[in-house]
């Protein structure tokens, strides 16, 4: 019997896709200040397509202060001065399709800038008025309303909420903001935020895009009567990492809105997708944002999060199976993206830190940079080899790993500021990517400039320096999307193959996927490893080295 979640048409292209994720800030920098913007990434694009990916995604690019890198929006209807302008939109989506690429833009409907329109409308309106609605504006505890409305944390660091200066000026009510200040949250029970995203939905569909990245999806809706939530270690370590509903994150009222954002793509047509991020645990819980009327896929963070142990790898591979196809989705898998440790540093990591917190020179148990790249490629090979959807993230196809000498007064990401330095926050990851070993600021932008300094030993990463080269990272990476799509292991059958303690394999169809994860070398004639070597992340001569992963055609 044909497997439901297998399907030969074109709509269900997502189902197996490998979509790579661009930081706009950071992919290429076209007019020479230092950002990256939109006709960067277009004048960049063969390079992807080269790569082999299926669709791009595109971090924010939309009118905003930046106070959080694009995902603080003043305009969802318009492009940032720094990234260009709609028709450069315009130019990035068509020419993407026209290198047979899908492209799927990010949206943040959990909150806006207090930049925008809707925002400054609301704090020049009095208190319960219809333009405060929008958001959540509530009186103070306390005999003056001193005090915030409840006991919730921002994400970033300290209080969720922040009083107002009145027009009379006198301090006055209290807005939530679950990330920044300047990130005020939309109060989703009103018809008029949903009516306004689904115009924010068709501005873009209409212009062509096939689908969106959904930003915080799991927040939006909060409980009613806004209970005290004190379990502050949870929303203050995480990026809303939750075992169990809070009255943040996880509410079930959420589904609803994905089932009228559904219902807004299908009309497009059924090739249209909407991706969760919903750090939400565990798995089967996360999965209730793929159900077939709701979001076509969520971000595998229970995948990302998951150290480099055979024991934890085969049970989170067991789980993200089981629990997607629950709900008849494809598994995702990632192991990078704009908020994480990249994994070339972070798999090597003794204890990884809380999510969002970063890390530093300073921090313990740091990985030499050889091995945690080495640690890195396995990773990937692992990972290609599932069946399901794939996302990588910009500058992991060169085996970028963290930057991690970030001058404090270069840093930009909110949660270093809001914790006065205590955390190192996310710009680690986002240091703009090397194109050119010998170019100014490595090819990222012509006059050389860059908003967070590159590191000086990043030429050796750099795409010119890898492309053609035998055995480099971006070699490894094309190889293995082009096998990817030729072996079909996207849409494969999915086996596990008895290995002894410390490596993990399984068969996907006719291919073999070995990863020796135990400290020592592996011998080649270990009946484990029969067949013709497709790929390899570290060559063989000889034996398997441990921190390696190896596609086999089975004997
Ligand atoms: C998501 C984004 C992150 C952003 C946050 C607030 O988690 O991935 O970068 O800071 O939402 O919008």
């Amino acid at each position: 019997m044909a497997r439901p979640d297998i399907s030969d048409s074109p709509d269900d292209w997502w189902r197996s896709a490998v979509i790579y994720q661009i930081y706009p800030r950071s992919f290429a920098d076209a007019d020479g200040d230092g950002v990256g913007d939109l006709a960067g990434i277009t004048s960049r694009l063969e390079a992807l397509a080269d790569l082999g990916v299926d669709a791009i995604w595109v971090s924010p690019f939309y009118r905003s202060p930046q106070k959080d890198a694009g995902y603080d929006v003043a305009d969802f209807c318009d492009v940032d001065p720094v990234f260009g302008t709609l028709d450069d939109a315009d130019a990035l989506i068509a020419r993407t399709h026209e290198l047979g690429m899908r492209i799927v833009v990010d949206i943040v409907p959990n909150h806006s800038s207090d930049q925008h329109a809707w925002f400054q409308a609301a704090l020049a309106a009095p208190p319960h008025s219809a333009a405060r609605a929008r958001y959540i504006f509530r009186d103070g505890r306390g005999d003056s309303g001193e005090l915030p409305p409840n006991t919730w944390q921002s994400v970033f660091g300290g209080p969720a909420w922040t009083r107002v200066i009145e027009a009379d000026g006198t301090p006055g009510q209290w807005y939530l903001h679950l990330f920044d200040s300047t990130q005020p949250d939309l109060d989703w029970t009103q018809e008029q935020v949903r009516e306004d995203f689904d115009a924010i939905l068709r501005f873009w569909l209409d212009r062509g895009v096939d689908g969106f990245r959904v930003d915080v999806a799991h927040g939006l809706v909060k409980e009613e009567g806004l209970p005290d939530y004190t379990d502050e270690q949870l929303i203050a370590a995480s990026i809303g990492d939750t075992t169990a509903p809070s009255p943040h994150f996880g509410q079930e009222g959420v589904h609803e809105i994905w089932r009228r954002w559904r219902a807004v793509l299908e009309r497009y047509g059924a090739d249209r997708i909407l991706v969760a991020e919903a750090w939400v645990e565990p798995l089967t819980r996360m999965a209730l944002w793929a159900r077939r009327d709701e979001m076509h896929q969520a971000f595998n963070f229970g995948y990302l999060m998951t150290p480099w142990d055979s024991g934890a790898l085969r049970a989170v591979i067991d789980a993200s199976l089981d629990a997607f196809s629950r709900v008849g989705a494809p598994s995702t898998w990632v192991l990078s993206n704009h908020d994480v440790v990249r994994h070339a540093t972070r798999l090597g990591l003794a204890d990884v830190p809380p999510l969002g917190h970063g890390v530093g020179r300073d921090t313990p148990g740091l990985p030499e940079t050889e091995h945690g790249v080495r640690r890195g490629r396995a990773a990937t090979l692992l990972m290609l080899g599932l069946p399901g959807g794939a996302y990588l993230y910009q500058g992991e196809e060169l085996g970028l790993p963290e930057a991690l000498d970030i001058p404090a007064q270069a840093r930009q990401d909110p949660a270093w500021f809001r914790t006065g330095g205590e955390r190192y926050g996310r710009d680690g990851c986002r240091v703009p990517i090397p194109w050119e070993a010998q170019a100014p600021g490595f090819g990222f932008s012509p006059t050389g400039a860059s908003w967070l300094p590159q590191p000086d030993a990043w030429g050796r990463f750099a795409r010119d320096a890898q492309r053609g080269v035998p055995g480099s990272t971006l070699e490894m990476y094309r190889s293995a999307l082009a096998l990817r799509a030729d072996l079909a292991l996207g849409t494969g059958d999915f086996a596990w193959v008895d290995a002894p303690p410390g490596v993990i394999a399984f068969d996907n169809g006719a291919t073999r996927i070995v990863t020796n994860m135990t400290g020592e070398p592996v011998t080649l004639q270990d009946p484990l490893l029969a067949g013709e070597v497709l790929l390899a992340s570290t060559p063989l001569e000889g034996s398997f080295e441990p921190d390696s992963t190896v596609w086999i055609r089975r004997a």
